[in-house]
């Protein structure tokens, strides 16, 4: 990385002056390296990662100033009108867009994956029929780790892809089953014909006893919800993942950790939150809509409005502006405009335009706001939105995960500001 300049640290009252280079990276803010502080016995404070570069990455790039979201290089806008999943996981897994031929293999090797060891259905048994999806999820690929062990040298970057293949090709299968599961319906087995979205409808809503037809118009919906979702930088879950990788650990098991840290209601876990929010507000009355405002403005009430703000976009979240073109369309193509909920949700989203207090704070709907919409609109039951999230983000994990294994591994450990008790000895009893 190139160092362009250098600050300098002068510790008051003493004698310390630290010199500490700065990257200067391809786009975005300069960074300062801190690492020399450790020497002097400094560590720095920034609790939420507010502040801090914990990895240098050429997979994704986020200006939330000026709201722009790219993959390798590619504007997301672009990604998600042009491309499809496939061909933005070969893109985020390999630097680069596919040639046909090299589309075709990498399709043809996702599509070869789809489908679990029968034993993995065992797993599914021992859940009771009521638990959320994302804790089978969080146990079910965390075992895919006891049933893939023949390519996990992760210095070996075959090995790498393979698993990466492997997770990429068998999310939505598992996920089908989670969902099948509670319903208490028979697993559906991949059907390689199908394109990745339609494979995973198909696995969703099919059953045994009558044919079924993918809706296009939920296939495409699905499409772009997974392509909006795939990366998104060092969030929460990819930095759970990449830590977690950092001790070596198997990637199904990063994997597991990810889906884990996604889970939250800060994270992803907020589409799901988006509907739980809605079903709360119930009647679409103005008074009532404009007393959950007031409670979201209300200091002293933990009730935030759900699916509005970001930690990054400070202006907009460009792939809420993707989610929100798509909704529109869903929801008149499916004739379910005037459901009394996305009644609400779209009240929501003006008053949140337009109020003081989401103006000033910078609290556009994002991403997930839009997302939980379109998913309620295709009939997908409210718990498995981050489910869906996790599916289609496992790429970004997987690509991260591998980025880093490749460049050689540094395990993450960091460092804290104690304010605990000082020394004192065990008393005599
Ligand atoms: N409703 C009402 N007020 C809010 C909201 C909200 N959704 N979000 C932030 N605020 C207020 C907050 O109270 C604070 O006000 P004040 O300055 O008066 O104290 C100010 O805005 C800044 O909030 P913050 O908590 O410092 O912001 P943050 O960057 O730490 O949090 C966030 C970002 C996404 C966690 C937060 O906006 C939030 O909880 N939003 C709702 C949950 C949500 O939709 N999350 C999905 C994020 S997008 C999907 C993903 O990438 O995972």
């Amino acid at each position: 990385m190139l160092v362009t300049r250098t600050a300098r640290l002068v510790i008051d009252d003493s004698e310390v002056s630290i010199e500490l280079p700065i990257y200067s990276p391809s786009i975005g803010q300069d960074v300062i390296d801190v690492r020399p502080l450790t020497a002097e016995g400094i560590f720095t404070y920034d609790p939420g990662f507010v502040s801090t570069a914990a990895c240098e990455s050429s997979i994704t790039f986020i200006d939330g100033d000026r709201g722009i979201l790219m993959h390798r290089g590619y504007p997301i806008e672009q990604l998600a009108r042009h491309s499809s999943y496939v061909e933005l996981c070969y893109l985020l897994l390999f630097g680069e867009l596919p040639n046909s031929s090299q589309y075709t293999e990498f399709d043809a090797r996702v599509r070869n994956h789809t489908l679990v060891h029968a034993q993995i259905a065992n797993f599914f048994q021992g859940f009771r029929r009521d638990a959320h999806p994302m804790a089978i999820l969080c146990g079910v690929v965390g075992g895919l780790s006891a049933f893939y062990h023949d390519h996990t040298d992760n210095s070996d970057p075959e090995d790498r892809l393979i698993s990466a293949v492997r997770l990429v090709a068998k999310m939505p299968t598992i996920a089908a089953m989670s969902y099948k599961y509670a319903l208490g319906q028979p697993f559906r087995p991949p059907r390689n014909d199908l394109k990745y979205a339609e494979n995973f409808l198909y696995m969703m809503f099919s059953t045994p006893c009558e044919s079924y037809e993918v809706n296009p118009v939920y296939s495409k919906a699905l499409e772009r919800i997974l392509m909006l979702h795939a990366d998104h930088e060092q969030n929460a879950s990819t930095s759970t993942v990449r830590l977690a990788g950092s001790t070596g650990a198997n990637p199904f098991a990063c994997i597991s950790a990810g889906i884990a840290a996604l889970w939250g209601p800060a994270h992803g876990g907020a589409n799901e939150a988006v509907l739980n929010m809605l079903d709360e507000i119930g009647d679409d009355s103005e008074e009532n809509i404009q007393r959950f405002i007031d409670r979201a403005k209300d200091r002293n009430d933990p009730f935030r409005l759900m699916g509005f703000g970001h930690r990054v976009y400070n202006s907009f979240d460009p792939r809420a502006r993707v989610m929100k073109e798509t909704c529109d369309e869903v929801l008149a193509e499916l004739g379910k405009a005037d459901d009394p909920k996305l009644r609400i949700a779209k009240r929501l989203e003006q008053i949140a335009l337009e109020d003081e207090y989401f103006v000033q704070r910078k609290l556009y709907p994002n991403v997930d706001f839009y997302s939980g919409i379109i998913l309620r609109a295709m009939g997908i039951p409210t718990n498995m939105f981050t489910v869906i999230f996790a599916v289609s983000r496992t790429i970004g994990w997987i690509a991260h995960w591998n980025e880093m294994v490749a460049g050689g591994l540094k395990i993450g450990r960091p460092r804290q500001l104690y304010s605990g008790e000082k020394r004192r000895d065990y008393p005599a009893r």
